[in-house]
């Protein structure tokens, strides 16, 4: 990307939404390209921020009896804290509620009715209460809500209108004519997708009589603004659109807005006709990448199978964190996230590849240099090879950031630790200490010691606590090696002789994994002669007869209602209806499922458990649930048959 600036931002998160790995990865994408830039002396501005507006704010304000805003003042804080946490260097964080912002928005909005854009018609459609949400004649399913199967209401309502569809046939050409707009190209095409059906005009406020928090209409009082028309205006709003007018010619249109797959037809059709309205140009690139999935369904809160950052951060430290989303995903495709594939890329990227190479310079340097790195002699084939390897690693690098596939450029690096290991194996420093044969140790443990060097600075932008920490190991000041600048790694010199070495063993320890320290601490069980079975299946210890196996009866059961239960962070009490006949159960789930995502399943339930007492309240039975590591699913029924089934 040949750009004199670099501005990226992140979609501003709901203020509601607890953070978790999926925002994390976003931010941490939007961190990591901002520090390369940075790095290669690029201006740079990084923006994130909160979405504070709307019907689910408000909600969630009046369940906890308190104003909107004070309830965002306090939520706010979940995202922030991450943040800093996570080391994001954002340069602003915007809040939809700064007041700054929501005079930019109503300055747009009267700007857009006296020009003619924004228009007052008469809404007629379908309402469902519940989900507070619009739907069309054709979204209906059999007459009833598309997303919860209640009635709907038809409803008339009085609203302002964008005249979005005047732009379609404009935005078509725009697209196909900029390949770099919408990425990855797939986006671009379901986006035309999208726009080959006729698009209607966009929507933009909400009656006051329905929902009041929100930014008021500047032309009418009784309402206020919908909140992605609201949300999307951040991007100018806060580099000074209208108000500082050298700021925002420095850095709009935006390098780079980051979003997830979920929103690319806000970002993809609203936003870009919104700007063509405003007579803006459009940011270069939404790049909308894919999903973190829990194993391989999509991680979300309903189903509470959420993969709390913090958590991660506290166990693992933040640079491993930052590593593996990184190295994990594919920009654009989905991954999995799971601690086991976590603690595999861990152990053998870290621990083992770039853990091992800095252990091995540094011991080396320690035992027969007194630590201080030597300068090289006349170099040789392989030590210019490895140097080599460097530096395609850092144009690998650059180029990976630039077409936004910053796991191969970690590959492209790791590569390099790789290479590094094998130089040592083939000169066998070791050796040479052995052999008296000084001057070739030196040249040697020089050119490690270099490719370390470079190799850290190219790591900083995603490991920056480790890498200074690496640079601390090599001699630097660390300040002065945080500071090192990936534009400066193409500069020929000796940066590192004379430096002294400390020691700084355990950059990255190994994690033993549960199934290694279970294999070593469970004791081996002793073979039961008495009932050892003569027929033997391969993973079975012991078997049964069908009389024993009918001993439990297993019924289904439907879920009525659901509820936590104060002070047990890990039970939900749930009741079910069995047949005729309803029960109460306790049962370990509230760590995988939310209350109301399991409200409605139809499960397996143990119906002649003797009932128990769990904290105090009584357990009518048990329910089955498949386990595996940190993952855990509810056994249910696949189709219809009425609850109280019997199960075998
Ligand atoms: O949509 N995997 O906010 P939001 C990867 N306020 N990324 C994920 C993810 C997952 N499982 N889950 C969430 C909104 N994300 C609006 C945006 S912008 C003008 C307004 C990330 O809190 C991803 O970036 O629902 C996704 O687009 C974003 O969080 C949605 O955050
Ligand atoms: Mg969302």
């Amino acid at each position: 990307m040949n750009q004199n600036y670099f501005y990226v931002t992140t979609p501003i998160y709901y203020v509601n939404d607890k953070p978790h790995i999926g925002h994390a990865y976003t931010t941490i994408l939007a961190d990591v390209l901002a520090r390369y830039y940075r790095s290669l002396n690029v201006p740079t501005f990084f923006l994130t921020g909160t979405d504070e507006h709307g019907q689910k704010v408000q909600k969630a304000a009046d369940a906890r009896r308190m104003d909107p805003q004070a309830h965002c003042d306090e939520t706010v804080v979940r995202f922030q804290e991450l943040w800093r946490k996570l080391g994001i260097t954002n340069d602003k964080f915007i809040r939809t509620t700064d007041a700054a912002h929501k005079a930019v928005v109503q300055e747009v909005l009267q700007d857009l009715y006296d020009r003619g854009e924004i228009y007052k018609a008469e809404y007629t459609g379908w309402y469902c209460v519940g989900d507070e949400r619009f739907f069309t004649e054709k979204d209906l399913v059999d007459g009833k809500c598309p997303e919860c199967g209640r009635e709907v209401t038809r409803i008339v309502e009085s609203n302002y209108f964008f005249r979005m569809s005047k732009y379609q046939q404009w935005l078509i050409d725009y697209i196909e004519t900029h390949p770099d707009f919408i990425q990855p190209s797939f986006r671009a095409n379901e986006t035309l997708g999208f726009l080959r059906k006729e698009l209607s005009d966009l929507c933009i406020s909400r009656p006051k009589s329905r929902l009041s928090w929100g930014i008021e209409l500047p032309f009418d009082r009784d309402y206020v603004c919908y909140v992605w028309f609201d949300a999307l205006l951040n991007y100018v709003s806060a580099v000074g659109y209208r108000r500082d007018q050298a700021m925002f010619e420095k850095w709009w249109p935006a390098s780079y807005h980051l979003i997830g797959k979920d929103i690319l037809t806000t970002h993809s059709v609203y936003w870009p006709t919104m700007l063509k309205a405003m007579n803006l140009p459009l940011p270069r690139t939404i790049f909308a990448h894919g999903w973190w999935l829990t194993g391989n369904t999509k991680m979300s809160k309903s189903l509470g199978n959420v993969v709390n950052p913090m958590e991660m951060v506290e166990k693992y430290g933040v640079d491993a964190f930052r590593y593996f989303l990184l190295a994990e995903m594919a920009p654009g495709q989905d991954a999995s996230f799971t601690e086991e594939a976590f603690i595999a890329r861990y152990n053998s990227d870290l621990a083992n590849d770039l853990g091992n190479l800095l252990s091995r310079v540094l011991k080396m340097t320690l035992r027969h240099l007194q630590g201080v790195i030597p300068p090289a002699g006349p170099l040789q084939e392989e030590d210019r090879e490895l140097l080599q390897t460097v530096a395609n690693a850092v144009d690998a690098m650059e180029q990976a950031l630039h077409a936004m596939k910053c796991d191969q450029g970690l590959a492209a690096v790791l590569n390099a630790v790789r290479a590094g290991n094998r130089y040592l194996e083939k000169t066998a420093p070791w050796t040479l200490a052995k052999r008296g044969d000084t001057e070739r140790l030196q040249t040697v443990l020089h050119t490690a010691a270099e490719a370390l060097r470079q190799i850290a600075i190219l790591l900083l932008p995603v490991m920056p606590g480790k890498m200074t920490a690496l640079g601390e190991a090599l001699g630097f000041d660390p300040e002065e090696f945080a500071a090192q600048r990936i534009a400066e790694l193409r500069q020929s010199g000796d940066f590192i002789s004379g430096r002294v070495m400390r020691d700084t063993d355990g950059l990255f320890p190994r994690i033993q994994t549960e199934e290694k320290m279970q294999k070593s601490a469970a004791p081996v069980p002793a073979a039961s002669p008495k009932t050892a079975p003569k027929t033997v299946l391969p993973g079975v210890a012991d078997l049964i007869t069908i009389d024993d196996f009918f001993k439990t009866q297993l019924r289904t059961a439907e879920i009525l209602a659901a509820e936590k239960i104060d002070g047990a962070d890990k039970l939900l009490k749930l009741k079910i209806r069995m047949g005729q006949e309803e029960r109460q159960l306790v049962a370990g789930i509230a760590r995988y499922y939310a209350p109301e995502a399991v409200i409605g399943k139809h499960i397996v339930v143990v119906a002649n458990l003797k009932p128990a007492k769990i904290r105090g309240i009584e357990s009518q039975g048990m329910l089955l649930a498949a386990k595996i590591g940190q993952e855990l699913k509810l056994i249910t029924v696949d189709g219809e048959i009425a609850s109280g089934a019997s199960v075998g």
